[in-house]
């Protein structure tokens, strides 16, 4: 996942955006650069690998200016190398951009700049937007990017500074990331980033941009416009847009004594479940009070059947949602993935709530089905962590989970936070519908011990890692679990692959007979998820087969 980072203002610019990309290493990159405007000339310095690579070029020759933009590249378009890195600069190397997403249309618009006489340098879908706006420029830099990105096909988020208007840096949005951070304690500077970790510690008050967005940043301040009608010659319009103030503190975006920040964010869990329920729970009453669903209050009245969407570990959490969903408040409940749901024509007819799942609140397939689904009449619920980003902001109403950042690329805490949110919504709707008081207040009792559950549990951390030293060396893993624990044994596959590049498939218990039993020897390890629940005795049964078959068993 790349990564942007711009300054303004009256300090060296290199060791801000360099101290900024660092806080953006953990969503994994390929190759790094900064470039810096510095009486009236542009510098660029990039490095393939990791950004101590860049880091030795700086050292070298470090780039000088109060007014820079900087980069770290996940390759998509053209191999990881030097030149391949951001940011990319025009023929007459005075323009210089970062760009975070993919131009779909870039070979046309390359072909047509290559009969313009436009050379090119890189790979990259990226390097045509210098070219045109190279072309464009006639003195005002906001105006040929806004004209630029009319040219534009796909997702964007991009920081572009120019040699002649020193001062100034420009940034856009459509369909990904970016946000301005505005100078505190009187510093007249300003910050552009994709991810508010790489300007927290210079700044809590930031700007979340929307798609279709522009901003002028200079060390005196900001304009944003919206640019969405350019394309229809329309001039820019102004947008007032209020601050918001990131309640993050630096201690969540440092690791804190761990190893990592996966291991720090899982040992977070007992905290971060607590912070999902803080004020939620209602002991007398049996039920949850979830005061962001009040816009939705007629909607949750009258609703007929849910669809939830999301991707990866949020949509394994949408499914630990359905089940509860329909066994407590008898909803139905469908669950989709983003990108599905997004390009086919889903049928949503009145009585239809459909809610997005996201730890991020930017994941563009969720944002997009949920566009889709917004279009086709239906209300929009959000269950997210990160605080004012897109998908918050769209829906009509929803429940953050409060885990606070997520640093470590595999989701943790904001699964458990999800699923803490899902029972409560499931509580929250089931006690309108026919649940007990007595019921409501036992499931409100149960959900109170959860907290003490989970340290429980990790408290057995040096027992599971000893078992994991043992099983280490396997290549192939699967995990099966029955009811609310199918999914989380498809998220505990997901997770091993993620992090350990070992193949892990999951299923539920049942299904293994129907096919994937074929597989089990003793060199397939079998991890069941098998609590004392209403299907221990069914999954018991399953693990007596694993066994029979020589397979090792971890329960
Ligand atoms: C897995 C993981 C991904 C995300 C997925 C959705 O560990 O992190 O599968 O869950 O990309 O991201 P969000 O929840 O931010 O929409």
């Amino acid at each position: 996942m790349c990564g942007i980072v711009g300054y303004v203002g009256p300090r060296e610019a290199q060791p801000l955006i360099l101290e900024g990309l660092r806080r953006l290493e953990y969503r994994g990159y390929d190759s790094a650069g900064i470039a810096t405007i510095h009486e009236g000339s542009l510098d660029v310095r990039k490095a393939a690998g990791k950004i101590v690579e860049l880091e030795g070029r700086l050292e070298e020759s470090p780039l000088v200016g109060s007014h820079g933009i900087g980069h770290t590249r996940w390759a998509t378009h053209g191999a990881p190398t030097t030149i391949n890195a951001h940011p990319h600069t025009d023929g007459s190397d005075r323009v210089a951009l970062v760009h975070n997403g993919i131009i779909e249309n870039h070979d046309v618009l390359r072909i047509k700049l290559e009969e313009l006489g436009h050379e090119f340098r890189s790979e990259t879908d990226t390097e045509v937007l210098c070219h045109i706006i190279e072309e464009l420029f006639d003195g005002n830099l906001e105006d040929a990017v806004a004209e630029a990105l009319s040219h534009v096909e796909g997702a964007y988020g991009i920081a572009v500074i120019h040699a002649d208007e020193p001062g100034k840096i420009v940034v856009a949005r459509m369909g990904s990331p970016l946000l301005i951070g505005i100078g505190e304690n009187g510093e007249r500077e300003m910050f552009a980033a994709s991810d508010v970790a790489a300007v927290v510690r210079h700044t809590r008050q930031v700007i979340y941009l929307n798609d279709g967005e522009m901003a002028v940043l200079t060390a005196d301040g900001h304009s944003l416009l919206d640019i969405s009608e350019s394309g229809n010659g329309e001039a820019p319009r102004r947008v007032s847009r209020e601050v918001s103030r990131v309640d993050w503190d630096l201690g969540q975006i440092e690791r804190g004594g761990y190893e990592h920040f996966m291991l720090k964010e899982i040992f977070e869990q007992p905290d971060t479940i607590r912070d999902a329920m803080r004020g939620r729970l209602l002991e007398e009453e049996g039920t949850a009070k979830l005061g962001g669903l009040l816009p939705l209050e007629d909607v949750l009245e009258n609703v007929e059947r849910i669809v939830i969407t999301a991707c990866g570990t949020s949509w394994h959490a949408a499914i630990v949602g359905e089940y509860m969903i329909e066994e407590l408040a008898r909803i139905p409940v469908e669950v989709e993935y983003a990108s599905e749901f997004r390009y086919r024509r889903p049928i949503v007819r009145d009585g239809t709530l459909v809610i997005a799942i996201s730890q991020s609140g930017e994941t563009a397939d969720t944002l997009a089905a949920m566009r889709e689904a917004r279009s086709r009449g239906a209300p929009i619920m959000g269950i997210v962590n990160v605080v004012g980003s897109s998908i918050a902001r769209e829906t009509d109403g929803g429940v953050y989970i409060h885990s606070g950042p997520e640093i470590g690329v595999a989701s943790t805490k904001a699964f458990t936070g999800q699923l803490t949110v899902l029972a409560l919504f499931a509580l929250y709707l089931a006690r309108r519908r026919g649940m007990s008081l007595l019921e409501g207040r036992e499931f409100v009792a149960a959900m109170r011990q959860l907290p003490e559950l989970v340290r429980l549990s990790l408290d057995e951390s040096s027992a599971i890692e000893s078992i994991a030293r043992e099983y280490a060396d396997n290549a192939n893993f699967l995990y099966l679990g029955r009811g609310f624990n199918f999914p989380v044994a498809l998220e505990g596959a997901l997770k091993l692959k993620e992090i350990s590049y070992i193949h892990a498939e999951g299923y539920p218990a049942a299904e293994m007979k129907h096919g994937p039993i074929a597989l089990i020897d003793q060199n397939m390890p079998v991890v069941f998820i098998a609590p004392s629940d209403s299907v221990y005795h069914k999954v018991t049964s399953n693990i007596e087969e694993v066994k029979a078959r020589g397979g090792k068993v971890i329960a």
